[in-house]
């Protein structure tokens, strides 16, 4: 007798980055109104209906905590498990004190559909640029080598072409690159560079998530307005190890 064949789903995951909310919803970031774009997503997350929603650093422009209940509020039902990692315009501490009370996940490694999900933490107080110690990528030493990985840090590891934000890199990534070698890691997602970049290093894929609230012109001298709109980055994950990733813009994949 022949039994069925078994196929695996996939889960969905969604990366939100650098939303740059403040405390007053109606403030405006790069002269952008960042409530009101990232809210400009909420159908078609709806539609997407993701398994998991990672939060990749910069859900504040200012710290502060009324920046991280909306956000928390306006992520919590969209998905049933929230992850996240701080960016260098986040004050971690208030950060985890909300996210904490509403269940969202820091990591530093999750499990999720058959992937390990690393969340590392590379931002430091009144830093632009960020920094992985050996502290911070402790968690990596747990890395199975039997499981597909995907790796979140908010710091760009590679420079991305773009001199405006190359200056505020991931410094020293060697460390990072070290600590992956030779780990079934299938690509690195990153945040903080407001554009959508794909490259790549050694065979790991690097792939930022643009903004949901205000994106930039990649071969500028200066932050410059370009004409991506509030977007995000999805990915696929089978059990198996297969991937695929893709755009998220208000109107869907
Ligand atoms: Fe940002
Ligand atoms: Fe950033």
């Amino acid at each position: 007798m022949n039994l069925p064949a078994t196929t695996a789903q996939p889960i969905t995951l969604l990366q939100l980055s650098d939303s740059h909310l403040s405390k007053d919803p109606q403030a405006r970031y790069r002269g952008q109104p960042a409530d009101a774009n990232l809210a400009s997503l909420r159908p078609g997350i709806q539609d997407l209906s993701p398994d998991t929603i990672v939060l990749s650093g910069d859900v504040s422009e200012d710290g502060s905590p009324e920046s991280y209940w909306r956000m928390g509020g306006f992520v919590r039902d969209l998905a049933p498990r929230i992850a996240w990692i701080p960016g260098n315009h986040d004050e971690r501490g208030v950060m985890a004190e909300v996210f904490d009370e509403l269940d969202f996940e820091a990591g530093p490694l999750i499990e999720d559909g058959g992937w390990q999900i690393a969340l590392l933490d590379s931002a430091w107080p009144n830093r632009p640029e960020g920094e992985l110690t050996e502290k911070r990528l402790a968690g990596l030493e747990n890395l199975a080598e039997d499981k597909p990985a995907l790796v979140f840090v908010h710091h760009q590891p590679l420079a991305v072409g773009s001199p405006w934000i190359d200056k505020y890199p991931l410094i020293e990534p060697a460390r990072l690159w070290e600590r992956l070698a030779g780990k079934p890691v299938k690509a690195v997602a990153f945040g903080h560079v407001h554009q959508i970049f794909e490259g790549e290093h050694d065979g790991v894929a690097c792939l930022s998530a643009p903004s949901t609230a205000a994106n930039g012109v990649r071969e500028a001298p200066k932050f410059s307005p370009s004409e991506q709109g509030p977007s995000a980055r999805w990915f696929r994950l089978w059990p198996d190890g297969k991937w695929e990733t893709g755009i998220f813009e208000a109107t869907g994949i």
